[in-house]
């Protein structure tokens, strides 16, 4: 029995929490077993690690931040994720490796392949059977981001033209690997979002093939 591991990704405010809640409301309305969780702080020590990566004050290495994003990634693959899909659930992740390749990569000074690699050898290799990008402009992403209210965290307060390069960077990453991604625009609406993505996670994980899935499904 194996489950299917999904990652939701895009820069700030693109809606990955929202289609994150959706598609575990609509794959639990099928009987299936869902997991939801998220990068960085999907562990107890991975909560810990993200208080000091999001609110640290002053610069932080990119070495050190690399190897903490690295260490949250391992804990969360060997204590949630990985016995997850072991037990036949879908898996549903808010940010993964394709995050720290984008943002630390295209916004700072170390290269894709090397944090790809790192976090590679963290999680023994684990990558997404399927990676929906919400690509959405810059601009609006921040209104939205304004819209919620929160305080900015490190990376929120960086330049239009971070984001720019960061947003470009996942468009690269879904170009290289084009049948692990499904690319969405973000400016559509959540529901039809929404619907995209369940109809891929369909095609890849049958509900008979699910952990409890409902028989005689799409
Ligand atoms: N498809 C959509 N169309 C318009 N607004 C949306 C859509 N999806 C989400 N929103 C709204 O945009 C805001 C950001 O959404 P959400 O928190 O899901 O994004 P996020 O990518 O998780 O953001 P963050 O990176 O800050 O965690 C919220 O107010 C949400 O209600
Ligand atoms: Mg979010």
């Amino acid at each position: 029995m194996s489950g299917l591991f999904v990652t939701v990704e895009g820069i700030d405010g693109t809606g990955k929490s929202t289609q994150v809640r959706r598609l575990a409301a609509a794959l639990r309305a099928e009987g299936r077993e869902v997991v939801e969780t998220l990068e960085p702080g999907g562990t107890a020590l991975g909560r810990a690690l993200r208080e000091l990566l999001l609110h640290t004050d002053g610069p932080v290495d990119a070495r050190a931040e690399a190897l903490l994003y690295a260490a949250d990634r391992a804990q969360h693959v060997a204590r949630v994720i990985d016995p997850a899909l072991a037990a036949g659930a879908v898996v549903l992740c808010d940010r993964y490796l394709d995050s720290s390749i984008a943002y630390q990569g295209a916004g700072r000074s170390l290269s894709a392949d090397e944090i790809r690699g790192l976090s590679l050898w963290a999680t023994g290799g684990r990558l997404p059977d399927l990676t929906v990008l919400l690509d959405l402009p810059v601009a609006e992403a921040g209104v939205r981001r304004a819209r919620k209210g929160e305080a900015p965290d490190r990376l929120e307060r960086e330049d239009g033209a971070f984001h720019e390069r960061v947003r470009r960077a996942f468009l690269d990453l879904a170009d290289a690997e084009p049948e692990r991604f499904l690319v969405v625009d973000a400016r559509q609406s959540a529901d039809r979002i929404a619907a995209r993505a369940l109809d891929r996670v369909h095609a890849l994980h049958p509900a008979s093939d699910a952990a409890h899935g409902v028989s005689g499904g799409r």
